[in-house]
């Protein structure tokens, strides 16, 4: 029978081993990468250490649910939240009952227990407790070039003709249209990221607290990725954010919305923060942008900025037990703030 308690710093050798095992050498060696900052540094991290789970048989190491503490606003009050990250069984000890109990011991000590981006089996396992669902977070794509289109799974004529057919369309889309406020680089979130988040919180039924101290961790002193932010400004105030990168695909060069903030009822505001990835995606050569957003407002400007939705595989499950919510919380999640910058979605 296996116990389960908290992480020690001697687990370190036989979690890095099973990982390892559980998910190959490449997602291994990404973890190595990213774990001091990822669980160490994160600002929430409580101050007896990271929020990770051990199971336990004897001295040998069979499971581990490790997770990411955030604040998050839940219908205007701020509570504890955990995103669910690296969860994991020993291959011979799967399916009989292990991830079950780690996934419950982690949803009694949290405010909100979180998971996005969720696999097969911790899918599965999330409905077979059933948990609120809540996902997938929608995907959107804003074509750039004929290139956008293609897909590594069809073959290179049937690419051909999709670009080529698609191109008047794509032009159309992709035209450069004038920026409605100023935009400006930033370095470093400073404490009036913080005064925009205290602004904005209560327009959101869901959302993970982003003040400057969360902004700075997570999208300026990540190890394994490097981002660019923007402030959207008028008269000297922040009002926005857009944090983005660019990557090459199989198919492509890709530019990356990761995250943003303004005011939902700002459109001209979301509008220009789009329009400003629209010119750095371009300067770039990027082929299409991708962006994952759940909040029905910015979804409205985004299909209206030239993006379309695609399918998603960003499975979303959500569970409050810090605050009580009524049911039809779970059923309208067009309040929800969710991107690709929450959870560790981004590595
Ligand atoms: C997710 C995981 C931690 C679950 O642990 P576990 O000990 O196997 O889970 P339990 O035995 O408590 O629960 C089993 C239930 O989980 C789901 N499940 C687990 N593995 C599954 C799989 N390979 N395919 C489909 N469903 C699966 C099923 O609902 C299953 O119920 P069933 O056996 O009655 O069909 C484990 O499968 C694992 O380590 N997976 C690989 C790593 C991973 O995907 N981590 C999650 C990252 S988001």
């Amino acid at each position: 029978m296996a116990t389960i308690d908290t992480y020690r710093q001697d687990d370190e050798r036989q979690i890095a081993a099973m990982y390892r095992r559980v998910f190959g050498p490449d997602a291994a060696e990404g973890n190595r990468l990213r774990w001091e900052w990822q669980y160490s540094r994160n600002p929430n991290c409580p101050p007896d250490g990271p929020q990770i789970w051990v199971a336990r048989e004897g001295p040998t190491i069979v499971g581990q649910y490790a997770a990411m503490p955030v604040r998050v606003s839940v219908l205007g009050r701020e509570i504890d939240g955990s995103w669910g990250m690296d969860v994991m069984v020993a291959p011979e000890r799967q399916r009989q009952g292990l991830g079950e109990v780690l996934f419950r011991t982690w949803e009694r000590h949290v405010g909100a227990a979180l998971g996005l981006g969720l696999s097969e089996s911790s899918y599965r396992l999330f409905q077979k407790l059933r948990w609120p669902n809540v996902g997938p977070v929608p995907c959107f794509v804003k074509p750039l070039t004929r290139r956008a289109l293609r897909r590594p799974d069809w073959p290179m004529p049937v690419n051909r003709f999709v670009s080529w057919a698609t191109l008047p369309y794509v032009r159309v889309v992709a035209r450069a249209r004038p920026l409605k406020a100023g935009v400006e680089r930033v370095s470093r979130f400073g404490e009036e990221y913080t005064a925009l988040w205290e602004r904005l919180a209560a327009t959101f039924t869901f959302a993970v607290r982003r003040d400057a101290r969360y902004l700075n961790w997570k999208f300026f002193e990540a190890p394994h990725v490097r981002y660019n932010a923007v402030a959207l400004k008028r008269a000297g105030e922040v009002q926005g954010y857009a944090v983005y990168r660019h990557l090459q695909e199989a198919r492509g060069r890709v530019t990356l919305l990761v995250d943003f903030l303004a005011d939902p009822d700002d459109a001209a505001g979301v509008e220009t923060l789009l329009g400003w990835v629209d010119r750095e995606a371009r300067a770039e050569n990027s082929d299409k942008i991708r962006a994952f957003c759940l909040h029905g407002a910015f979804r409205r400007v985004m299909k209206h900025a030239g993006y379309f939705q695609v399918k998603s595989t960003m499975e979303f499950t959500a569970k409050i037990n810090a605050v009580e919510v009524p049911a039809s919380f779970y059923e309208d999640t067009s309040g929800w703030h969710v991107t690709l910058g929450d959870s560790d979605q981004d590595r």
